[in-house]
């Protein structure tokens, strides 16, 4: 290699580096930043906050309910993971590595699937297929729910999409989710509970806007569209 082409790799590489530096500047001061430091109130997971103590208290001392991770769901659900490489919550995690803010308490249960929870997020090291928000990350702690369908666990089944098996047992977790497909209301207090009043940009919290967000979520490939 010549003493030049080592030049202008050099320089090719500052260059990349610098791109990359420029967006994460402007992230940095994005006033909800401050505001979010500077707010005295308990740090809380979303989970909680969607399902209500008594419901998640209740679920969660039975151990059902543990994360699994994104692996699991794409045995199943493969046909959900071409759209959702375009889902922005997949890399909100990054978000929190640009600002330098990817051990911050008061960032991570939103950032990442199940921060506080137990057997959700606990930092890069030791949870790193919880980083972002994964599927888990909406619908809750998938263990159960992969349990009820373990024998569809070919990686060529391709699951019936909107019922759910009704089990004597236990009425509540019908596709064992606490917050599945089946409780769009829970489902809709889960978006909310991190899209909060200062997080909520994304969609003005007008029922219409809101309506036309979550309805992205509905269909398996949100923001692709079968006509291009
Ligand atoms: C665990 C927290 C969490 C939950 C639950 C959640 N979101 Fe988000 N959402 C985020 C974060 C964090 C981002 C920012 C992702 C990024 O840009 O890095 C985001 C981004 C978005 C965006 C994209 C914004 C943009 O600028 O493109 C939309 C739309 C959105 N969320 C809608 C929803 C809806 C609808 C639900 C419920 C079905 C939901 N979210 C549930 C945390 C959450
Ligand atoms: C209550 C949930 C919540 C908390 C806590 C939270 N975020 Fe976010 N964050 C969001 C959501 C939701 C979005 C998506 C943007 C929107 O809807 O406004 C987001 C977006 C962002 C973005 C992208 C902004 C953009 O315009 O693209 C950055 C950067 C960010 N958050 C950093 C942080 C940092 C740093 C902390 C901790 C100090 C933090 N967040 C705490 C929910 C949260
Ligand atoms: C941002 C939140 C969010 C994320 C992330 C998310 N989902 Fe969903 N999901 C929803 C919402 C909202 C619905 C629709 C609930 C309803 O029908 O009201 C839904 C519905 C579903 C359904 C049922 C679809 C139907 O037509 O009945 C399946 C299956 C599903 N999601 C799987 C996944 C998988 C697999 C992932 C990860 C690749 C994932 N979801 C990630 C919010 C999310
Ligand atoms: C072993 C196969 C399998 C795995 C693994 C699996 N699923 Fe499913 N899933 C199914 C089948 C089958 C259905 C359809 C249920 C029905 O119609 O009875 C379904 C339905 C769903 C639904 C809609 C019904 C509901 O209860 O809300 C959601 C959401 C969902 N899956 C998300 C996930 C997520 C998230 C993961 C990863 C944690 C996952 N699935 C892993 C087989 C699987």
């Amino acid at each position: 290699m010549g003493k030049n082409s080592g030049k202008i790799i050099i320089v090719a590489l500052l260059t990349a580096l610098a791109c990359l530096l420029v967006p994460q500047y402007s992230l940095a001061a994005d006033e909800r930043i401050q505001d979010e430091l500077s707010d005295p109130s308990p740090t809380f997971n979303p989970l909680r906050k969607a399902l209500g103590n008594k419901t998640y208290d209740h679920a969660m001392k039975s151990g059902k309910y543990r994360y699994t991770g994104n692996a699991k769901c794409r045995l199943c659900h493969r046909e959900f993971f071409v759209g959702r490489k375009k889902d922005p919550h997949i890399y909100s995690y990054e978000r929190l590595v640009a600002t330098k803010h990817q051990k911050n308490k008061r960032c991570l249960g939103c950032h990442t699937t199940g921060y506080n929870v137990e057997s959700g997020f606990i930092s890069f090291k030791k949870t790193p297929i919880l980083i972002g928000v994964q599927c888990e990350g909406c619908h809750g702690p998938g263990s159960e729910h992969v349990r009820l369908h373990a024998k569809d666990a070919s990686p060529f089944a391709i699951p019936r999409i909107g019922g759910t098996k009704k089990r004597k047992d236990n009425k509540e977790i019908k596709g064992g989710f606490l917050v599945g497909a089946d409780k769009p209301k829970i489902i809709k207090r889960m978006c909310l509970s991190c899209h909060t009043k200062r997080w909520g940009h994304s969609f003005p919290r007008t029922a219409h806007d809101f309506q036309a967000a979550y309805n992205l979520y509905k269909t398996p490939l949100p923001g692709d569209d079968d006509s291009d």
